[in-house]
């Protein structure tokens, strides 16, 4: 049997809007590289080698995440986990869930493949039980199943992969600063009216209806959020100027993605894209702020060995 496996796990924008906990996609940008390495120590040891400050004992969540499936493997099974490259951690883009979606990819490979994506997904919900207080699934599903992904239910797991218009294109940029998602989501309220959860329900649902007959005008008109963004907005640097750039450059929609600081639009061709990646960049440089920016289309590929 191999022992040992690389895999890129991709970075994921959450939430999109009317989806908070609900939806997200993969897309070709940023990714973890991970090495895993199967043994029968029973404990599981994570090197960084990466440029990211990130803890490697308990605190990673690699940790949980790689305990769950290995305990439903094999109680003496152990594991290695060499991070070569990281997200940058604090991003908005699954930086946590790609390195517990890596992991548990990569020990499921070496294992023969015992389990199926959605017990995969479930495995490395630990991870972000761990990171943000509550187990939301929104990055890990699209991470580990590649495209556009919903979570119709917690209890019991339930994740649809929804398709979407193959000329769909987003722009992300990342704000040079990091946000704990703990404390993005200590801003969201616990409950909301009947009248927001009618509004925001009617959005989600359009927006799903939107990408499956591929609608760009239903999509745009629906990626709109009553839950987070207005809680949230406020941490990311001229979060309404940036709104306002992306959209004159022909964005379809524009939102915070997961729980910031990266934002993330909508377009209909690589060229806009990039330029709305470029613009929203520019904006935020003549206010002083770097960031990181990526243009793609919506990816079909989630995490796989390299
Ligand atoms: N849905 C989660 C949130 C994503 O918005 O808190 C965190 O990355």
């Amino acid at each position: 049997m191999k022992n040992s496996v690389k895999v890129f796990s991709p970075g994921t924008v959450s939430n999109v809007g009317s989806g908070y906990d609900i939806m997200g996609f993969a897309f070709d940008g940023p990714g973890d590289i991970l090495e895993i390495i199967i043994d029968r120590s029973g404990e599981i040891i994570i090197e960084n080698r990466s440029d990211s400050d990130i803890p490697c004992d308990e605190n990673n969540v690699i940790h949980p995440a790689l305990r769950a499936l290995l305990s439903q493997a094999d109680k003496e099974y152990g594991a290695r986990v060499i991070i070569h490259r990281k997200i940058s951690p604090g991003s908005g883009i699954g930086s946590s869930a790609a390195s517990s979606a890596g992991a548990v990819f990569g020990a499921n490979a070496l294992l023969g493949m015992p389990f199926n994506d959605l017990e995969l997904i479930d495995f490395a919900l630990q991870g972000e039980k761990l990171v943000s207080g509550q187990a939301h699934a929104d990055n890990v599903a699209p991470c580990i199943m590649g495209g556009f992904t919903l979570v119709r239910s917690y209890k019991p797991l339930d994740v649809i992969s929804i398709p979407y218009p193959a000329d769909l294109y987003c722009s992300v940029v990342h704000p040079a600063l990091q946000l704990k998602t703990s404390e993005s989501r200590s801003l969201v309220k616990s409950s909301v009216a009947t009248s927001t959860a009618v509004q925001q329900t009617g959005n989600a649902s359009a927006l799903i209806a939107g990408l499956i007959l591929n609608d760009k005008k239903l999509i745009a008109r629906s990626v709109v959020d009553l839950i987070a963004e207005p809680a949230r907005k406020h941490l990311i640097p001229y979060y309404d100027e940036i709104k306002a750039a992306a959209i004159s450059k022909g964005a379809l929609a524009f939102n915070i993605s997961g729980s910031g600081p990266s934002v993330f639009a909508f377009t209909d061709s690589q060229e806009k894209a990039e330029n709305i990646s470029e613009h929203i960049s520019g904006t935020l440089l003549l206010k002083g702020i770097k960031s990181m920016r990526y243009a793609s289309a919506i990816s079909g590929k989630g995490v796989r060995i390299i």
